[in-house]
């Protein structure tokens, strides 16, 4: 059973661009493509049972990509933002890069899954798999042979239920909502700056770009999420602990 978060919290959402300055392509940026196909194509159930191999040559891509990369400060703020309020922070991420994790952030939820575990379609049995590459796609259950996927939320699938109710809970309740690197077009992850905003919160972007969630949003930050963050982080802890919290 979740914990509602307490008062005067803090929630953050994040997409691709808060590891675009890691060096990790976003999805929708500059073509937006994989090999022509869209992503949507590509991360999705049909795809996989048409062709297991090509959905793992995409991912396998992206493990690649991402076990070259560090985290960058856009991650390491919001991981000192948890140090500095303790259980008044939650952090939702779609990413699947496992970046949020290395850079310190200690409370994830990986409303996505993550590129770094795969789950077998015969017994579904998940693991860890950090192997990069990867000797043989797509790998095989070791404890029935069976062809396993990675553990990732594919277009057309539901997101981990207690993942997604502790995420809407805490943009719920939060005093302020960052909305940091996400294109937010996609459902269920982009209403959580809504929910945030319906609830009475801050709703706060930072984004080179307009978003759908540029409407709800108290205050924006028109830039890459590693040069501002610092500053965000300051302005984040001066909320919370001033007036304009509840
Ligand atoms: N700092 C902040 N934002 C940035 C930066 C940066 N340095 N660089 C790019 N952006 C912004 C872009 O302007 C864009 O709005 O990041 C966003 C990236 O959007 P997408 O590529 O659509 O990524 P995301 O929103 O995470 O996609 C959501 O779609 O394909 C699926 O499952 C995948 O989780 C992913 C989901």
């Amino acid at each position: 059973m979740s914990v509602a978060p307490p008062r005067g919290s803090v929630a953050v959402l994040t997409g691709a661009g808060i590891s675009a300055e890691s060096g990790l392509s976003t999805f929708r940026g500059a073509g937006g493509l994989w090999e022509g196909h869209r992503v949507e194509e590509v991360a999705h159930p049909s795809a996989w049972a048409r062709d297991p191999v090509t959905v793992w040559r995409f991912y396998e891509a992206r493990r690649v990509q991402a076990a070259a990369c560090a985290p960058n400060k856009g991650h390491l703020g919001l991981a000192r933002l948890e140090r500095r309020l303790g259980g008044r922070f939650t952090l939702a991420t779609q990413n699947v890069d496992g970046l949020h994790g290395q850079a310190g952030s200690a409370n994830v939820l990986e409303l996505h899954g993550s590129l770094w575990r795969v789950r077998c379609t015969a017994c579904g049995r998940e693991e860890e798999n950090r192997t990069v590459p990867l000797p043989v796609l797509p790998p095989r259950c070791a404890a029935c042979g069976g062809l396993q996927r990675p553990a990732i939320v594919w277009f057309g699938e539901v997101l981990p239920e207690d993942v997604f109710t502790a995420a809407m809970e805490a943009a719920s309740r939060c005093a302020l909502f960052l909305i940091v690197g996400t294109s937010a077009v996609v459902q269920p992850a982009a209403s959580l700056a809504v929910i945030a905003a319906d609830g009475g919160a801050q709703v706060w972007e930072i984004n080179p770009d307009e978003t759908p969630a540029t409407g709800v949003c108290d205050r924006i930050w028109r830039a890459p999420a590693g040069e501002v963050m610092d500053d965000v982080v300051e302005e984040a802890i001066r909320w919370v602990s001033g007036a304009g919290s509840r």
